[in-house]
């Protein structure tokens, strides 16, 4: 079996694929992860057929729906995910084939309403419902302490002892355990009377996993990332220096419009010498008047340096094939003691 474990930050996704067939699946693949995922295949020598995802993730963002795109293979989930996407949706019993591996489903709600364990020869991926040492908490949205301990009690610890386990997430750095091992250890294990375990998944009090709201979005949406969107836009725009533009402006170059996109009051309280005002809010409307040539060189700036990348980006969409984008903001130009000037437009 082919076999590989990609840990991002505490978040693990594997890859499992058929020597003989060469088809693989990959489970619970993260989004920044792709190239890494798809380069592990071609070093295999196995193609990608199934990306699972073995509930919904709200800590992490998904790559799933991403790579099927690219991939045109299906995205596999189980058929209590509410994600309109998944391709394919499995039941507890059922099970995927690749080659000569089977990928058997069990459905272990609890964590989430639509968790599932993948048992492959002799591992079980776990998703989060079992971790090392560790369960899935059961307060996020369809979190339900009741139900997992029935998918744990009743389910995953009947199983063979010597399953290994493969967690979705592991933050101490550890690849695997195992059933017995569980059992013998893990302090969530140990209280084995049902309203004990119940008390004690309520009580845990743990903080909110960071962009969960987003991470909830898109994965249930398919929709992007900010970090996608501002990735994507500024894949498609050229970047200029800070210190590039100051010289630029201190020679006094006409060549170059620099155009700042943030709001009016920003603006006045001080911008690059020179620079013109057309807030984000309102390029598509302004456009036309505002920059009647499309083939002069425009360089969008903003505070951060994020609004002017995807002000360039839409730029370069509406035919301004030189626009560009500052790489920083006004913070950083400030901070490096360029030259400012407050006031209104000239
Ligand atoms: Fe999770």
């Amino acid at each position: 079996m082919v076999f590989e474990q990609v840990a991002t930050g505490g978040c693990q996704s594997y890859l499992v694929g058929c020597e003989q067939s060469c088809g693989a699946a990959l489970i619970d693949p993260e989004l920044s992860q792709i190239d890494h995922y798809l380069g592990l295949a071609a070093r295999h020598g196995v193609r990608i057929r199934y990306l699972i995802d073995t509930h919904t993730h709200a800590d992490h963002f998904s790559a799933t729906r991403e790579l099927a795109r690219q991939l045109k293979v299906p995205v596999v989930m189980h058929r209590a995910s509410p994600a309109p996407f998944v391709d394919m949706r499995l039941a507890d019993g059922e099970m995927l084939v690749l080659g000569k591996l089977r990928l058997s489903v069990l459905h272990t709600p609890g964590h989430t309403a639509d968790s599932m364990c993948l048992q492959v020869e002799d591992r079980l991926f776990t998703g989060d419902t079992l971790l090392i040492g560790a369960t899935g908490r059961t307060d996020l949205p369809s979190g339900d302490p009741e139900a997992l301990y029935d998918s744990l009690f009743n389910r995953v610890l009947r199983l063979d002892p010597a399953l290994k386990v493969c967690p979705a997430h592991d933050y101490k750095g550890r690849s695997h355990s195992t059933i017995g091992d569980e059992l013998a250890t893990n302090p969530r294990l140990q209280k084995r009377e049902r309203a004990e375990f119940v008390e004690m998944m309520r009580s845990l009090n743990l903080t909110m996993p960071t962009h969960v709201t987003e991470a909830l979005r898109t994965n249930m949406s398919g929709g992007k990332t900010v970090a996608r969107l501002l990735a994507e836009a500024g894949a498609k725009v050229p970047f200029m220096s800070l210190a590039e533009l100051k010289a630029r402006v201190e020679a006094g170059e006409d060549d170059l419009i620099v155009l700042d996109v943030r709001e009016r009051d920003a603006y006045e309280a001080g911008h690059v010498p020179g620079a013109r005002l057309l807030p984000r809010g309102q390029l598509e409307l302004r456009v036309n008047q505002d920059l009647p040539d499309p083939t002069r060189r425009i360089l969008s700036c903003c505070e951060l340096g994020y609004i002017s990348t995807l002000a360039a980006a839409t730029l370069r969409d509406m035919g301004f094939l030189h626009a560009v984008a500052l790489d920083g903001g006004m913070k950083a130009w400030r901070e490096a003691g360029y030259p400012v000037k407050a006031g209104k437009e000239p």
